[in-house]
């Protein structure tokens, strides 16, 4: 069992506070406002939730909780501390981390008077960096030690949901920490090995980004909801059945599909779809915020691509796929012929390896090259061979993943511009010859 100190008993702080005596650790809880102090030791929560009343009172109780507003006495007794103080927005929308820096103040100065290990933990939220640049030197400075060799440093988002924190805290859906140090690592690893949740261990700044991106997704499914809600009763139309109806689709709708960052989408059927429904909420006066960001945001990661490109000054391209998705000839609306035409347009000479397309004009297909109405000469510009293509090509952009294409692919990178918005392999990240599209 550990001995912990939580700073700010507010929502997050003292619900973690709570639930960690109650799992038999020695909590202080310390926070600047002795209004809660006074309400923790006298066995009652400073603030109302589901459940937590009793259990503050059974801890306190037990002598498992205790709180303070004494710094030095809580960095003594405890082997960790938990940051859990507010984040609110800056007036720029920027995150207030002010509260962060004078609690990492205050606790530096008193980890200056200490000689056994001690780890860091923020819990807050804060913006990619904020440990690194923010936390980590105010520690620093303070304590005159070294983040990761005199103290440890992690930072451990908490994901619970006001209303069902106890709840959420013993059966989390995400559990994600990055740490400086093994010390860190080992107590949070200690902390959560029980709860059946997988454990991610990574980078500072992953796991604070990983934080944002959680609230971010909410706010746009409560966002996308409303909108598909307000579109549906426009249309006289129960909105809660269909999103009911949609979110019964575990496969593909409520899943990982779809959710990998990478290129522009395309087809025969999502951009019109979307652009139909824009049109039916115009026609019903019903806003459509969502919808119109959407394909604004589609276009604007398709001239992303066309940016890269153009930046690098190639002039001879080869693209690896053409049409809207690897497995199909289907050219409908493809963003890699959109984004081809477009650098042809522009001086760059294209051409294109797609197993696929090729076929089908090899064929002599009806069909061959369907639904391009965008490349000039889309047939004379099918290669046959990879190794042609490469040899051919100045830079090589991956559009569509082939397996096959991979193990050549890489080597390519080692010789020439390769532009990704696929992924040939999770280990690559943008360096050198190699730029991937969102990693
Ligand atoms: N509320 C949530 O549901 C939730 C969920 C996950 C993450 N978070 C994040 O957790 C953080 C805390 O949120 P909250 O809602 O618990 O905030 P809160 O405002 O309820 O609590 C913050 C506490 O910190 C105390 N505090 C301020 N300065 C201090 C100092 N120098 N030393 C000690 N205590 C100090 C305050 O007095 C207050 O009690 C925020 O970054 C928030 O974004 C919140």
């Amino acid at each position: 069992m550990a001995r912990i100190s939580v700073f700010g008993i507010g929502y997050v702080g003292v619900v973690s506070a709570a639930c960690l005596a109650k799992d038999g650790h020695q909590v202080i809880a310390v926070d600047v406002d002795p209004g809660k102090i006074a309400a923790i030791n006298s066995g009652k929560s400073p603030i109302v939730e589901n459940g937590l009343d009793p259990l503050i009172a059974q801890v306190v109780a037990e002598g498992k909780l205790t709180a303070t507003d004494d710094v030095q006495y809580a960095i003594d007794n405890s082997d960790a501390s938990f940051i859990a103080v507010g984040t609110p927005s800056a007036p720029d929308g920027s995150v207030g981390l002010k509260y962060v820096t004078a609690v990492c103040e205050n606790i530096g100065k008193a980890l200056a008077n200490k000689d056994s290990n001690h780890s860091v933990v923020i819990r807050s939220t804060i913006v990619p960096g904020s440990c690194e640049n923010t936390c980590i030197p105010t520690l620093e400075k303070a304590s005159g030690k070294k983040a990761g060799e005199g103290f440890g440093v992690g930072y451990y988002p908490e994901f619970l949901r006001e209303s069902t924190a106890i709840e959420d805290y013993y059966d989390p859906g995400l559990i994600v920490f990055g740490a400086l140090d093994d010390y860190t690592t080992e107590i949070l690893t200690e902390l959560n090995q029980d709860l059946g949740c997988k454990i991610h261990v990574v980078d500072l700044r992953t796991a604070e980004m990983v934080k944002y991106t959680s609230n971010t997704w909410r706010a746009v499914k409560v966002t996308f909801a409303n909108e598909i809600g307000n579109i549906a009763k426009a249309s006289g139309l129960d909105g809660q059945t269909v999103m009911e109806i949609l979110c019964s689709d575990k496969k593909v709708n409520i899943s990982s599909y779809f959710m990998r960052p990478g290129f522009a989408f395309g087809g025969s059927c999502l951009p019109k779809d979307v652009r139909a429904l824009r049109h039916l909420a115009a026609e019903l006066d019903t806003p459509a915020h969502i919808l119109n960001a959407v394909l604004e945001a589609n276009e604007s990661q398709i001239k992303r691509a066309e940016t890269m490109v153009l930046a690098s000054g190639a002039k001879k391209v080869g693209f690896v796929g053409i049409s809207f998705k690897p497995g199909t000839d289907d050219m409908r609306e493809s963003p890699l012929a959109e984004l081809a035409a477009r650098l042809i347009a522009q001086g760059v000479q294209v051409e294109i390896f797609d197993p696929f397309v090729f076929e089908a004009y090899a064929n002599a297909n009806s069909t061959a090259g369907r639904g391009n109405d965008v490349i000039p000469d889309l047939a004379d510009r099918m290669v046959e061979s990879l190794d042609a293509l490469i040899d051919e090509s100045g830079a090589v952009l991956v559009g569509n993943f082939y397996g096959e294409t991979v193990q050549k692919l890489e080597e390519a990178a080692k010789t020439r511009p390769v532009f990704d918005l696929t992924r040939l392999n999770r280990k690559m990240v943008s360096g050198g010859n190699y730029e991937g599209i969102c990693w």
